[in-house]
């Protein structure tokens, strides 16, 4: 390997990998990088993410100054840059290497750091603005709200938290817009469709989920195929026949909240022309709004509302889910559809600016101040009483992020009723109230402070004189 003129051993920060790292996971998710999409791994290290994505069909090349010197350094659709500017020392050299990632950026760079709770795995002495680890690497370990900025400013274009530690930056705004709308609206997916009256039913499907009919240009492939040689109004009459009004209204009110979440989200950097929306954006504001400069006030009028704690906390005792406290509401993941439009702003707002983690099970939406964290209970469906793994907390006035593990811990916090965290359809509930009334009645609640993590709550079921068999409350032998 030829020497680097570096301070610090950075070739030895590289690891070896088996599969895709977690940002190279999320970015193909996220981006929904297709087959034959050009991605450069700027400081690719050993190349596993090089291997792992052109194993996935991807058009790859990967570069690093130490162990990749002669790959392939050309512009491509899609940058990684994951991992690489926490270990440069020097912050002039650091910002230009995130500025020659970005120059070869066609449509979105994605940049990966390791973030500060990462303090305590790494030994060193404090050095320059990071740390010189025992091996000689250098790590600057970034604060959550501190990456988006940075590379905001650096780049200049406008960027997208994906994650805590992972930053999109969009070369241009349709691009940007198009990821935000896959987030906010939900995902569309098509029926399978052979024949003619399959293909009817797929677009009746539709209309009954998004509530409005779809365009051509928004029609899978399969789907116009079939649909081809049918007239647009002939289409629309089978069509609205064949659909639930009832559903189709209910789908319409959803949607014209989504494009309200999506404009007020939109509207932190600045909203541009309704042209410059994604399509089934455009087409939902002409259905469900009557012009864009209407759904734009209302759409200001929501973030207004999101500043208005009377507002919020009407509605949280309002919620369609989640268990309200005296300071947030809860709602597990699985119930977040059916919660307000401010209070989905509000979520939203927090995952844009410091990024949504990919673990969480439950999020907690404070209305004493504005903060939002999302919390890891990974056996939440299986544990009659979820025990907390981890949680990531945004405050909203600040920006600043904190997360905790619970990991080592020997007395974690632990969750009581679960129906209430869940919507009231959901077909969990009977079975968790069920387990709740037990408990009421065998006198475990009489003391809601002493059961909030596991040892008090081992010690109530004790005194009790009762087990827990799966969601079975039993008496104890
Ligand atoms: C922690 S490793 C990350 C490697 C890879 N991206 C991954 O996630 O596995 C950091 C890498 O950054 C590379 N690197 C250091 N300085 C760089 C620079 N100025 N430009 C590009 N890469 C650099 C190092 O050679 C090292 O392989």
């Amino acid at each position: 390997m030829t020497t680097q003129p570096w301070g610090s051993q950075r070739q030895r920060t590289a690891i070896g990998r088996l599969g895709l790292s977690v940002p190279a996971r999320q970015a193909v998710t996220d981006l929904q990088l297709a087959s034959g999409t050009s991605v450069l791994d700027y400081g690719c290290g050993r190349g596993a993410d090089v291997r792992s994505l052109r194993g996935l069909g991807l058009d790859v090349s990967g570069w690093d100054p130490a162990h990749q010197p002669a790959g392939e350094l050309k512009a491509a659709e899609v940058v990684l840059l994951t991992y690489v500017l926490n270990v440069i020392e020097d912050p002039a050299e650091r910002r230009q290497t995130l500025q020659n990632a970005w120059a070869h950026t066609r449509t979105a760079l994605a940049v990966a750091v390791r973030l500060r709770w990462e303090r305590n795995q790494i030994k060193g002495r404090e050095y320059g603005d990071g740390i010189l680890t025992s091996r000689n690497t250098f790590q600057h370990l970034f604060a959550a709200g501190e990456l988006r900025d940075y590379v905001e400013e650096v780049t200049g274009a406008h960027c997208v938290s994906s994650a805590p530690g992972i930053v999109y930056a969009f070369r241009s705004d349709e691009a940007r817009l198009s990821y935000l709308a896959r987030h906010i609206t939900p995902d569309e997916e098509w029926l399978a469709s052979e024949d003619t009256a399959s293909a009817v039913a797929a677009v009746v499907d539709h209309l009954e989920r998004r509530g409005r009919l779809p365009r051509l240009e928004e029609m899978p492939l399969q789907v116009t195929a079939v649909l081809g040689n049918l007239r647009p109004a002939e289409l629309n009459r089978l069509a609205q026949q064949a659909s639930d009004r009832t559903k189709v209204e209910e789908a319409a009110k959803r949607s014209a909240l989504d494009t309200l979440v999506f404009l007020a989200v939109e509207l932190f950097h600045g909203r541009g022309p309704a042209s410059s929306l994604p399509l089934p954006v455009q087409l939902d504001i002409r259905a469900f709004f009557s012009s864009y400069a209407e759904a734009c006030k209302r759409a200001d009028r929501l973030l207004m509302k999101l500043r208005d704690d009377a507002y919020v906390r009407r509605a949280m005792t309002g919620s369609a889910a989640g268990k309200f406290t005296a300071t947030a509401l809860y709602i597990h993941r699985r119930g977040l559809h059916r919660i307000s439009a401010v209070l989905r702003l509000y979520e939203h707002c927090a995952s844009i600016a410091a990024g949504r983690p990919p673990e969480w099970t439950v999020v907690k939406l404070r209305h004493q101040g504005r903060g939002v964290s999302w919390l890891d209970y990974p056996d939440f469906d299986t544990d009659p009483h979820p025990r907390l793994a981890s949680s990531y907390s945004v405050d909203l006035t600040t920006l600043k992020s904190t997360f905790l593990s619970y990991a080592n811990s020997t007395n974690r916090p632990l969750l009581h009723r679960k129906h209430e965290f869940l919507a009231p359809e959901d077909p969990d509930v009977p079975k968790y109230l069920r387990l709740t009334e037990a408990e009421v009645r065998a006198g475990l609640y009489e003391h809601p402070h002493l059961i909030g993590t596991e040892e008090g709550w081992e010690k109530e079921l004790s005194r009790c004189g009762r087990a827990l068999r799966g969601h079975r409350l039993v008496h104890r032998r």
